[in-house]
């Protein structure tokens, strides 16, 4: 067996043997296949994809080229949610307090920046000393002290995602229902936890931009949870606009903190909620999901869900002081506004656009070895559904780049629609599957 043959059977539509699988994903990941064949191997996955025994075999080799977490110890049933990927998708780090001021254990294994779309771990690192590398120990530890430990894939867990994951964000091999369920879905396999919570986004912004696709993704993400034993549902939501005001790593920490204090904006404290209620059901702190939701609202309102967010950031070695004085954050050097040329109602805000402007800005990579500027990105002052006047501003862009900045405001500019008649904001939530 050889990669060179691996690579030519899969590029000419056929399948490939679990043995194939393995040999690859374990080669590649102890570094005796490189970069071009495993990039080769991934556009092949792309373009002729792979049936449910491969995409099953290729989320194993991921899962066994590392660890799995065993939490019995911990008393209590251990919840995760996962989000597909989307632009100003910080739900993850507003829910996840939530949930575990609920008394739900929640281990955590996040993602980084992948293509267009921001990643949790790259937010969580733009505060200050927060740490997302530890070890397995390290991990069930702060987990067993704070009920929720928020890190990244290792090289005891999950090591072939992370590998394989860095390579998918620089060859454009990322849109692919087996190589995003093998990522997830091992990650979350080796994290030790009993049910998962799945966010598969679905728009102009999201990796499945067409909704029969993001149900095909969210069967697929299921049918591999179940079969691991894990109680996976999952909720297909809207990701054609930017979620929130936010996008950029540390723009989208303060919204974040806003968000726990209460002054969320509507769409994304829908889906924080609808998420957060379903897990804290699934952890039976509630009889309902429905009743997951009105605790979920309360430990927001009531303050509890801040003081564990500050918890976490203390725990794993964050600053919790510019969490109380975010003012204090140093600022990029330009911060330009946009303002409306007419009157309307915003339509619509082209999530994938602003999503790449914002990695251009410096808020992703555009290469694996990009240093991401966490100061960088997009604030929207104003949102789909809601009212403009003319004169007053949509948007800010925040970067150090002066020669990016008035091509990326003319791009920005480009992709928000206003209509001159009132149009409602979209629905957020569009389906729930299980
Ligand atoms: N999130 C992941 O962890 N992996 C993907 O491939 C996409 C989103």
């Amino acid at each position: 067996m050889t990669a060179y043959e691996i690579i030519s059977k899969k590029r000419d539509g056929h399948p490939l043997s679990s043995e194939e699988i393995g040999f690859f994903i374990n080669g590649y990941t102890l570094g005796k296949i490189p970069d071009y064949q495993m990039s080769a191997l991934l556009m092949a996955i792309y373009l002729k994809g792979m049936d449910e025994e491969e995409s099953r075999a290729l989320m194993e080799s991921y899962l066994h080229s590392g660890q799995t977490i065993n939490l019995d110890h911990i008393p209590g049933i251990k919840v995760d949610k996962h989000s597909t990927g989307g632009v100003g998708d910080k739900v993850s780090i507003i829910l996840a307090p939530i949930v575990a001021a609920a008394g739900v254990i929640v281990p955590m294994i996040s993602g980084r920046g992948l293509g267009h779309s921001g990643g949790t771990l790259d937010k969580l690192e733009s505060i200050p000393g927060f740490t997302v590398d530890y070890n397995i120990d390290e991990f069930k530890n702060k987990l067993e002290q704070t009920g929720v430990c928020l890190i990244g894939q290792t090289a005891e867990l999950a090591p072939a995602d992370k590998k394989i994951y860095a390579l998918r964000d620089v060859t454009a091999t990322i849109q692919s229902i087996p190589l995003i369920g093998a990522s997830i879905m091992s990650k979350k396999i080796a994290e030790g936890i009993d049910a998962l919570v799945l966010d598969v986004k679905t728009g102009v912004g999201a990796f499945m931009t067409e909704y029969d696709q993001a149900v095909r993704l969210a069967k697929s993400l299921i049918h591999i949870g179940e079969n691991a034993g894990k109680k996976t549902i999952a909720y297909i939501t809207d990701m054609n606009n930017p979620l929130g005001y936010t996008v950029g790593n540390w723009l989208e920490i303060e919204e974040c903190i806003e968000c726990l204090q209460g002054k969320g904006p509507d769409d994304l404290m829908e889906i924080t909620h609808q998420l957060a209620g379903a897990m804290i059901y699934l952890g039976r702190k509630t009889g309902s999901v429905d009743s997951g939701i009105e605790l979920s609202k309360n430990l927001v309102n009531d303050g509890k869900a801040w003081e564990k967010f500050l918890e976490i950031v203390k725990t794993q070695k964050g600053d919790t002081e510019i969490l109380l004085n975010p003012e204090k954050y140093p600022r990029s050097e330009f911060q330009t506004e946009y303002i409306s040329p007419q009157n309307g109602w915003i339509e619509s805000i082209n999530a994938f656009e602003v999503g790449t402007t914002a990695v251009h800005l410096g808020a992703g990579r555009l290469k694996s070895d990009d240093r991401i500027d966490y100061k960088a990105g997009i604030r929207f002052h104003k949102k789909a559904g809601q009212k403009v006047e003319k004169g007053t501003p949509i948007f800010t862009i925040y970067t150090d780049k002066k020669e990016l900045v008035q091509d990326s405001v003319k791009r920005l500019a480009h992709v928000i629609i206003i209509e001159p008649d009132p149009v409602s904001p979209p629905k957020m939530i569009l389906d729930y599957i299980a």
